[in-house]
């Protein structure tokens, strides 16, 4: 039966290919974009729904989510994402850094937050068919303390680190009142886009298609996880 997705950050990238590839094969996709009007991409995909959302805004936040009254939404991908130059501490301005963190880490948050209740009405026909809600925070590798990169910016690394650990918090209290669900940070691998650059190693097609089936097969088991693109285990 087709699943009820809605995926942050879907006028171009990886978000828009999320949505092309999984509308599809039939499912039920709730695309958001800043700015619809711009997004001709992602309006012209056959089926889906294009939801106003600035996910750096909490009126915008809660708008877009009063705006599904409260129907299901079985998976969840907080996808949105900026970049950061905040490559010195000069750099590091709280207005600098406070712009990435709102976007990457406390948005994800926010949004989860404010379409609760569909997560909620999406749970009982989930739960009885064996499966459960799942929120995917689209996060980076960047963000492992334990792997170190050098040479990228304080604030898109540290928000991501943040994000991590958001997630291990939702993750807690989403599988106390949906059991069943499946919370986790999930890396979506370099990725040729505006942000990866053209030199990163996967088409999006190639990224869509494994984030895909990484998150077909996801577990209640895995909830709190920081995973790779292919459904392994990142070092935190
Ligand atoms: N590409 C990579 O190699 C790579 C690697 C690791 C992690 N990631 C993560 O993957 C996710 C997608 O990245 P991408 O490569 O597809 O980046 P992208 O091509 O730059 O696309 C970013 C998307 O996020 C949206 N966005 C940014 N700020 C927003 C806001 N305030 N409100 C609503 N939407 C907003 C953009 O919308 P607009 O068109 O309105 O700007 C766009 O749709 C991000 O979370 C990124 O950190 C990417």
């Amino acid at each position: 039966m087709a699943k009820t997705y809605l995926i942050t950050g879907a006028s171009r990238g990886i978000g828009l290919e999320l949505v092309r590839q999984l509308a599809g094969r039939g499912e039920t996709v709730l695309g958001t974009a800043r700015r619809p009007e711009d997004a001709a991409e992602l309006r012209a995909i056959a089926g889906v729904t294009v939801l106003k959302l600035d996910v750096a805004s909490e009126a915008s936040i809660r708008e877009m989510a009063a705006g599904l009254g409260g129907r299901s939404v079985d998976v969840l991908i907080n996808n949105a994402g900026i970049s950061s130059k905040t490559s010195t501490m000069e750099a590091c301005s709280f207005a600098a850094l406070s712009e990435v963190f709102v976007t990457n880490s406390f948005a994800p948050v926010a949004v989860t937050r404010e379409v609760r209740a569909c997560l909620r009405a999406a749970h009982p026909g989930l739960a009885a068919a064996g499966s459960g809600v799942r929120v995917v925070n689209i996060t980076s590798v960047l963000g492992s303390m334990a792997m170190h990169h050098r040479g990228f910016s304080y604030g898109y690394c540290a928000s991501k680190a943040a994000l991590n650990m958001l997630t291990q918090k939702l993750s807690d209290e989403l599988a106390a009142e949906l059991p069943g669900s499946c919370t986790v940070a999930l890396h979506p691998g370099w990725v040729q886009t505006d942000m990866g650059g053209p030199q990163a190693p996967l088409t999006v097609q190639q990224a869509a298609t494994t984030i895909i089936k990484t998150i077909d097969g996801l577990k209640p088991e895995q909830t709190g996880a920081y995973l790779n693109t292919d459904g392994t285990g990142l070092p935190w």
